[in-house]
């Protein structure tokens, strides 16, 4: 380890707080990125098959522009009159189906998914939440109670049902996943708690990356709707055309949301968040004092924004994520069957790999070795999953077959070399 990322990792510990962790046993300090690359201070470049948060590609030329630009002209909020948050709100809500007509803008996914949760208390009076059983939406305190993979004991309104898991039992998970969200549903009016909201991320990302037959996931939203709660669709992973079929996961399956969120990769790497809702859901909505954040939605947030869906267009990246993401799924199948890898899966550029054995702590440790192991050739992925034994792989939308070539060439390495 250079002296650098020594004193590095000394004066992190000493000055912040142990709550922040650091990817990967041997720490990679960046100085630069571009695209898909990031670079270490000796210029060494590491394919980014990781970063989702920037979407478009590592400090995009179009999204820096638009950012500094704006910058330098004026940065407010939302108190006064600015066309470009009204240009950014419409431009959105272009994109999803009419019944939903307004925005809120903030400036994470929690933040997004906190005041979604906020709306369907207010418009449905019932404070029940449904969430997958490993799912994460957020670290406020309402979104980390509605995340049961951040190790948080879940609320007393609050019900978790398994993921729609395509792989294991034959995917028995998924046909059982609209008869789960009634029976939890019911379960809530069971114990005096009226259904809110199913809160659902349909990529399963922290379940460990399901694509579901869209026939489950419409059947779960009007369960949900049946007992009177509204489904939020959280955005902050599948959006923005992750899964290589138009820019939404819930519109990926058909379902009818009520709210969506956003996050992530909205920003292209800024801190750009928000919700998509039904306008109804948000008439007299904070009456008093309305809803107010001061950086959501200001002048700089919504040139970024607007600069994110250009380059979204602009480059094609739908179809590079439908297609780049087919033939990486491609070859990583040729691995299925061999080193333990059990299932490859995903959708668009998003690609989960998941390893079996009888001996889960071992097919851990495994899993943790692969994800250390290509770090080591320079390429960035992690795992996710309740048992942590699903390589999570998902780049920034501009990944090409060549960086998908080189990926399934390192992984084929470190499988060899592990396994
Ligand atoms: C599905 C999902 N929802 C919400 C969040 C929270 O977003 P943020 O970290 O921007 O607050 C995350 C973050 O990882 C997420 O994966």
């Amino acid at each position: 380890m250079s002296a650098t990322i020594e004193n590095l990792q000394v004066r992190r510990r000493r000055f912040l707080s142990p709550t922040y962790q650091t990817f990967y046993e041997e720490p990679v300090h960046f100085v630069r990125g571009e695209g898909v690359w990031l670079y270490d201070p000796d210029g060494n470049a590491y394919l980014d098959a990781y970063n989702n948060v920037v979407s478009v590609g590592h400090c995009h030329p179009h999204v820096v522009a638009a950012l500094a630009k704006q910058a330098a002209i004026l940065n407010t909020h939302t108190r006064y009159l600015h066309d470009l948050v009204v240009d950014y709100a419409e431009r959105l809500l272009a994109t999803v189906p009419s019944p939903i007509g307004r925005a809120i803008f903030t400036c994470t996914g929690s933040e997004a998914n906190d005041v979604a949760l906020r709306v369907a208390e207010y418009a449905t009076g019932g404070t029940g939440v449904v969430v997958t059983r490993w799912a994460y939406h957020g670290g406020t305190m309402a979104t980390t109670a509605l995340s049961p993979s951040a190790g948080s004991p879940l609320g007393p309104h609050h019900r978790t049902v398994p993921a729609p898991d395509t792989f294991h039992d034959n995917g028995k998970a998924v046909a059982d996943f609209p008869g789960n969200v009634s029976a939890a549903m019911q379960d809530m009016l069971d114990h005096g708690v009226k259904p809110s909201a199913l809160l659902i991320d349909s990529a399963f990302s922290s379940d460990g990356i399901y694509i579901p037959d869209a026939t489950a996931m419409r059947a779960a939203a009007q369960a949900a709707h049946r007992f009177g709660a509204l489904v939020i669709a959280d955005e902050v992973q599948p959006g923005l055309g992750r899964l290589g079929s138009g820019l939404w996961g819930f519109r990926h399956y058909g379902i009818e949301a009520d709210i969506v969120t956003l996050g992530k990769p909205m920003g292209d790497g800024h801190p750009l968040g928000g919700l998509l809702l039904k306008p109804e859901l948000v008439e007299g909505f904070g009456s008093i004092e309305g809803y107010f954040n001061t950086y959501g939605g200001n002048p700089v947030a919504a040139a970024v924004g607007l600069a994110v869906l250009d380059v979204v267009e602009s480059e094609g990246l739908i179809d590079n994520s439908r297609d780049t993401g087919a033939y990486l799924r491609q070859g990583l199948a040729g691995f299925r069957g061999r080193h333990g890898i059990a299932d490859v899966r995903g959708a668009g550029l998003y690609c989960g790999v998941e390893f079996a054995g009888d001996d889960m702590a071992a097919t851990k440790a495994m899993t943790k070795k692969i994800v250390n192991g290509m770090r080591r050739h320079r390429v960035l992925i992690s795992a996710c999953g309740e048992s942590d034994t699903v390589l999570k792989i998902r780049p920034p939308l501009s990944f090409t077959k060549a960086h998908a070539d080189q990926l399934i060439d390192s992984l084929g390495q470190v499988l060899r070399e592990t396994c």
